[in-house]
C-alpha cells in the first residue's frame, strides 16, 4: 500500500501568533514541513504537496489538489443527539458501550465513530485512536479538538481522543495495551455511497481491507471487537466467526469475542 506522504502544516492568513504557534509546533510533532502563510498561496502549497492541513483560528481544513474539506463531526452529531435522546445507535449496541470503558478505535478516518465512542464512554472512559495515513491522522488529531458537537453532550468529549499516526497491526502487535472494545473500520472493498468529504478520505486512506491478521492481533487485546463490514460474505474470508452480526443500512456491524490473553491464563492455570 502505498500512501503520500508530501505533508504541509499551515494557517489561514490572518490568525492569532498563538494559533501560528500551534500550527509550528504540532509540524514538528506530526513531522510535517510547516510552512508560514505569509511567504506563500494555498494554491502553490495544494500544488507542491500531496496534502495540506491548515489551522484557521477555529477551525481545521485539509486540501490537495483536488479537495479543501473542513474537520466536522458528519453524522457523529446527530448520532450523539439521538443517543442522549435514549434513541439506539448500532455501533453502541453491537459494542455494549457504556462508562468507563476503554476503547480503542484502530481505524480513525475522520473519528466519527470515535467521537460517539467518546460520548458514550465519558470523562472515566478513554478512546484512543490509530490511523495509518499521516494526513488523516494530523487532520483529525488537530480537527478534534475545535470540532462542534451537541450541547447535549460534554464539550470537551472529542478533545478527549487521543490520536496517534500508526498502523493497527503493526501497533498492536508492539503494544501490551488491553481495551474492553476494540473498533475495526477498514476500508471495504467494494466502496459504498458516502458523505462527499470521504472522497477525500479514500484518496489518502490505508486501504487493505478487513484481514484476519488485523482481527486476529485486536482479538489478543480486547474483550471484545466490533468490525464494521460492507457486506455479511466478507465474513468469509475471516478465520473467526462473529457471536452477533448486525445489518444497519448500508453497512452490517459483527462482534467478535475477544480476550485470548485471558483463555491463555486459564490454560495456563494462572487463573484470572
Ligand atoms: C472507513 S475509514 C474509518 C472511518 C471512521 N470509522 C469514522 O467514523 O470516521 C477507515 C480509516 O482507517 C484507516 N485505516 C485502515 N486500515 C488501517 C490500519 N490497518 N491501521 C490504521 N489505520 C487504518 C484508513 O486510513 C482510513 O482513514
Amino acid at each position: 500500500v502505498s500512501l503520500p506522504t508530501r505533508l504541509a502544516l499551515t494557517t489561514s492568513r490572518h490568525v492569532s501568533a498563538d494559533r501560528r504557534l500551534h500550527a509550528r509546533r504540532s509540524a514538528a510533532t506530526w513531522d510535517a514541513a510547516y510552512v508560514d502563510r505569509a511567504r506563500v498561496s494555498l494554491s502553490a502549497l495544494r500544488r507542491d504537496f500531496d496534502a495540506v492541513v491548515v489551522l484557521e483560528e477555529s477551525r481545521v481544513r485539509l486540501a490537495d489538489t483536488d479537495a479543501d474539506i473542513v474537520f466536522h463531526p458528519g453524522m457523529a452529531y446527530q448520532r450523539v443527539k439521538r443517543i442522549r435522546r435514549g434513541e439506539t445507535d448500532p455501533l453502541v449496541q453491537v459494542a455494549g458501550l457504556r462508562p468507563g470503558l476503554r476503547v480503542l478505535d484502530a481505524t480513525l478516518g475522520f473519528g466519527q465513530d470515535a467521537i460517539v465512542a467518546g460520548a458514550c464512554v465519558g470523562p472515566t472512559g478513554h478512546v484512543l485512536g490509530l490511523e495509518a495515513s499521516r494526513p488523516l491522522a494530523v487532520f483529525a488529531a488537530l480537527g478534534l479538538p475545535s470540532c462542534q458537537l451537541p450541547a447535549e453532550v460534554r464539550a470537551d468529549t472529542a478533545a478527549r481522543i487521543t490520536v496517534r499516526h500508526t498502523e493497527a497491526v503493526s501497533w498492536l502487535t508492539a503494544h501490551e495495551d488491553r481495551f474492553d472494545v476494540i473498533l475495526l473500520d477498514p476500508m471495504f472493498r467494494i466502496p459504498k455511497r458516502s458523505q462527499p468529504s470521504f472522497d477525500v478520505l479514500r484518496r489518502f486512506a490505508w486501504t487493505a481491507p478487513l484481514e484476519d491478521r488485523l482481527l486476529r492481533a485486536a482479538l489478543a487485546r480486547a474483550k471484545t471487537v466490533v468490525a464494521k463490514i460492507g457486506s455479511v460474505e466478507a465474513l468469509s474470508e475471516l478465520s473467526v466467526s462473529p457471536q452477533l452480526v448486525r445489518r444497519s443500512g448500508a453497512v452490517t456491524w459483527a462482534r467478535f469475542r475477544g480476550g485470548e490473553w485471558r483463555w491463555r491464563c486459564d490454560s495456563d492455570g494462572a487463573g484470572l
